[in-house]
């Protein structure tokens, strides 16, 4: 039987930030500005954060930001475009398998933090949750299938879990959780290639009540 190698998942990651000057908009993940203006600011945490868009808007509004990812050339991009607003945003490198950043949050969000290789994705999940202070919101927003443009291979070998799967996975425990919201939501969007199209996510915010 063929042993797989060990991936290195910053490596792999590097390589695919490397692979474009940006990636990304930079612009704020919309659901993340339309759910967030409604809460008052404090201390969030970016898992997965990328090059930053959701990290600035946050500081925008207040808060204080630790923005995370194994990616250094993305941290690197994210550093360099926060201008003054990185006087609130902590930008920490982490492989989230490994390591999880200290301290608890009012704000846990988890922006389709997606990765091709297999992974305990739940557990990670579970542990954001634990980071998640008293009276906070974990925020979670995933690809609910395939975009239009991706290449017929991902669209085929991607499995994207149901926002009732993430819920089971995270294994809340209800006295001390209500679940506020989990559901697939379409949007129109435009993709890194200024291409259009309709996109599923999966939504799922819990608040933390005790
Ligand atoms: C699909 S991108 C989403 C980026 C950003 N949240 C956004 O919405 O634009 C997934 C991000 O998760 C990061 N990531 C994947 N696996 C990770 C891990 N094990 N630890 C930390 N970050 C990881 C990647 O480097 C990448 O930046």
């Amino acid at each position: 039987m063929p042993v797989s190698e060990p991936v290195d998942i910053q490596a792999m990651w590097n390589e695919r930030y490397g692979e474009k000057e940006r990636i990304w908009s930079g612009n704020p993940n919309a659901r993340l500005a339309e759910v967030v203006s409604e809460l008052a600011p404090g201390r969030a945490l970016d898992l997965g954060c990328g090059e930053g868009g959701d990290a600035r808007w946050l500081a925008q509004q207040g808060w204080h930001v630790v923005a995370v990812d194994v990616s250094d050339t993305a941290l690197q991009r994210a550093a360099a475009d926060a201008g003054e607003l990185a006087a609130r945003i902590d930008f920490q490198r982490h492989d989230l398998m490994q390591t999880f950043p200290d301290g608890s949050y009012d704000l846990v969000s988890a922006q389709f933090l997606h990765s091709p290789v297999p992974w305990e994705r739940d557990r990670l999940l579970r542990r954001a949750a634990e980071a998640v202070a008293t009276g906070g919101t974990l925020f979670i927003v995933d690809h609910g299938e395939a975009p239009p443009w991706a290449s017929k291979l991902d669209k085929h070998v991607h499995h994207f879990p149901s926002a009732q799967e993430v819920v089971d996975g995270l294994q809340l425990d209800p006295p001390r959780w209500d679940i506020v919201r989990a559901e697939r939501a379409g949007r129109e969007a435009i993709g890194s290639d200024g291409q259009t199209g309709s996109l599923v996510d999966n939504v799922i915010i819990a608040r933390r009540k005790a």
